[in-house]
């Protein structure tokens, strides 16, 4: 019997009910927004499909500015924020700076939500949708998405650069700062399946392909051919992160690391040898695993810190507090 392979014919979307089980944020709700904005989700839809038909990248982007978000002090919209004379913001902070992207898709898809629902969904929940969506228009797993966070005042530019896992961390590095978040070693794995879509520059993995041993060799040698040796003018090269469909939402990612032909060394970690290795294998010989533990790992990452209640507020721009 075929292993699911990592191709677009064997794609398919996998719709989860999953239920919520002692969560610890009990405020958060699939239906938050069910009377107050009713046409909520169609609206985000909507705005998410339009960006990705003009780029299928931005789908990754939008994916990415979540995880970012969620990790520094919580899901609360802190990574969109601007700096401001009172605080240093999380936008120029080492893992963002000129990295980063996707902010204007969210300020078209709040004022297309402030147009219909003024002063009522918060651009926390706004990111938490356009993610979702993203991975679905994708090729990925679909799931309800838990909704009710609000919006932060502030931002922390300090806590950006220690919260945000680096492309050089080992695996135990990788599994601790998950941990710290209250996420699990297997979330680590399903989440870094994210690394099926979306691109990255050559001063996030030139070291792995110059210097490092676990990697494939032709893999390394195709990509030192857009990635110089030495520091400079290449350094924003693009490399895609899934070498083989890196606009499609699949498990090629876990074929790749199999391979060694992870591009980042954080990737690469996942199958190195140590405990993680069987996970990686349980994903590449089976998408729909993959899909439902990513499923799963991302309710949980949502469920990081939300302000809810009469903590935060609704911001009216993304990029600025009230
Ligand atoms: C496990 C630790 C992780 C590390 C060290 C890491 C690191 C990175 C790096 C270095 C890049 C390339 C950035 C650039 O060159 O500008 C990247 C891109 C990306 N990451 Fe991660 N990442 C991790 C986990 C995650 C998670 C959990 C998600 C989402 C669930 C995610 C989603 C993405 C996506 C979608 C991209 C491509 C973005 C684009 O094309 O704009 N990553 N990551
Ligand atoms: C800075 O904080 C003060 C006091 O909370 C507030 O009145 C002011 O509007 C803030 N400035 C900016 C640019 O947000
Ligand atoms: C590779 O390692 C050598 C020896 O440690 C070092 O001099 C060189 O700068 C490294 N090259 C890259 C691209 O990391």
């Amino acid at each position: 019997m075929a292993p699911l392979s990592c191709s677009r014919i064997t794609m398919f979307s996998l719709v989860l009910f999953v239920l919520i089980i002692g969560s610890v944020n009990a405020q958060l709700s699939t239906n938050f927004y069910s009377k107050t904005c009713p046409k909520l989700s169609s609206i985000v839809q909507r705005q998410v499909q339009s960006a990705i038909s003009k780029e299928a990248r931005i789908g990754a982007s939008i994916l990415r500015l979540f995880f970012h978000d969620c990790f520094v002090n919580g899901c609360d919209g802190s990574i969109l924020l601007d700096d401001t004379s009172n605080f240093t913001g999380e936008k120029n902070a080492l893992p963002n700076k000129n990295s980063v992207r996707g902010f204007d898709v969210i300020d078209n898809i709040k004022t297309a939500v402030e147009n219909v629902c003024p002063g009522v969904v918060s651009c926390a929940d706004i990111l938490a949708i356009a993610a979702t969506d993203s991975v679905a228009i994708l090729g990925g797993p679909t799931w309800n998405v838990k909704l009710g966070r609000r919006d932060a005042t502030t931002a922390s530019q300090s806590d950006a650069n220690t919260a945000i896992p680096r492309p050089t961390s080992n695996l135990n590095i990788l599994t601790s700062m998950f941990k710290n978040v209250g996420l699990s070693t297997k979330d680590l794995v399903a989440l870094s399946g994210a690394h099926t879509i979306g691109q990255a520059r050559c001063t996030t993995f030139r070291v792995r392909i110059y210097n490092e041993t676990n990697i494939d060799t032709s893999f390394a040698s195709t990509r030192q051919s857009n990635c110089p040796k030495t520091s400079g003018s290449g350094d924003n090269n693009l490399a895609p992160l899934d070498l083989h469909t890196p606009t499609s939402f699949d498990n090629c990612y876990y074929r790749n690391l199999v391979q060694n032909k992870g591009l980042l060394h954080s990737d690469q970690q996942l199958f190195n040898g140590g405990s993680t290795n069987s996970i990686v294998s349980g994903y590449f010989n089976n998408q729909n695993s993959f899909f439902s533990d990513f499923a799963t790992a991302m309710i949980k990452m949502g469920d990081i810190k939300p302000l809810t209640g009469s903590n935060g507020e609704i911001r009216k721009n993304c990029r600025k507090p009230n």
